[in-house]
């Protein structure tokens, strides 16, 4: 059946002239189905980089398949179920944020592309848990507006030794911030010689407790690392399966085996094929908002090419 599906999706792509694009959390099947796998700026600047493809799938969550509909309007960017939603990017309204631009009028601000279409339209520049830090270096103001995630406004603040005005105060992710210092504490106790890696979005206790704070796409890197040998990893439970595709020689082993997105796994093999065979679910946006996120978007790629 699975097999099946797969050469579905094969001819069909072939067909559509379509790409698949996968985020890391995507489960064992669709990673293997995927044309390219990535964290949120891999996938940004792949999807900027995409000239003979029609069609985009996106296997992913909303506001992943939005920016790259904001970056590709001339493609078809498909989401195979229009559910598939990231809790986070819908804790921040624009007005709250139009709010915060009009009390702290000097304040730059940095929107984590973990955040809907209409406010990546107030941004000057959109960031990922990749390169909040250096995005954040970047900017002329000392003080800054980050939404939506709390923790990485902090993370990014102090690592560019800058001040963040946070909105909303308590903006998270409820996997990462499932995380606590009991589930380090085990792991040490379990697994002595192992190095513990884990994402900005964590509380940061977690990050302090931990050897490394990376991106999934650093953590993918760092895993190459020959000095690494066992590595756990504080972040969604399906990028460890895609580290230990990349390196069965080497041990991963989840901080929690229950930190699941859960809307990340809505996506399935019969739905990308559903997706290509009816176009849908078709993601669009707004040409004038577009237009303004484009340039936050556009901004934080310069900076990462
Ligand atoms: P990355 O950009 O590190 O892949 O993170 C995306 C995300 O949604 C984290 O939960
Ligand atoms: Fe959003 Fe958290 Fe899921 Fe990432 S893991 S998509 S931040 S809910």
């Amino acid at each position: 059946m699975t097999d099946e599906i797969i050469k579905e999706i094969k001819q069909l792509k072939e067909d559509k002239n379509a790409i698949i694009l996968a985020h890391n959390y995507q489960p064992k099947e669709i990673q293997e189905v995927a044309d390219f796998i990535g964290d949120s700026l891999e996938l940004c600047l792949k999807a900027s980089e995409i000239d003979d493809s029609d069609i985009i799938v996106f296997c992913g969550v909303n506001f992943m398949a939005e920016t790259a509909a904001i970056i590709c309007p001339d493609k078809k960017v498909l989401l195979p179920d229009n559910r598939a939603n990231c809790q986070m990017a819908d804790m921040v309204s624009l007005e709250e944020l139009k709010q915060a631009k009009e009390e702290n009028p000097d304040c730059e601000v940095v929107l984590y592309v973990n955040s809907r279409a209409e406010t990546k339209s107030e941004a000057d520049i959109v960031c990922t848990s990749a390169n909040a830090a250096k995005v954040v270096s970047s900017l002329n103001s000392d003080n800054f507006i980050f939404a939506p995630d709390h923790n990485l406004g902090v993370y990014s603040a102090k690592a560019a030794g800058k001040d963040a005005i946070i909105v909303p105060e308590d903006g998270h992710c409820y996997v990462h911030t499932m995380f606590k210092p009991e589930d380090i504490e085990n792991a040490r106790r379990e697994y002595p010689d192992a190095k513990i890696v884990v994402h900005p979005e964590c509380n940061e206790d977690i990050k302090e407790l931990a050897d490394y704070v990376e991106s999934t796409g650093g953590m993918v890197r760092l895993a190459k690392d020959p000095e690494i040998k066992q590595l756990v990893i504080g972040t969604e439970i399906d990028l460890v399966t895609r580290l230990k595709r990349e390196n069965p020689d080497k041990e991963f082993i989840p901080l929690r085996a229950d930190a699941f997105c859960l809307t990340m796994k809505l996506i399935t093999l019969e739905k990308i094929r559903d997706a290509l065979l009816e176009e849908k679910f078709l993601i669009t946006v707004d040409e004038d908002i577009a237009a303004k996120a484009r340039i936050g978007i556009e901004r934080m790629l310069n900076l990462s090419k």
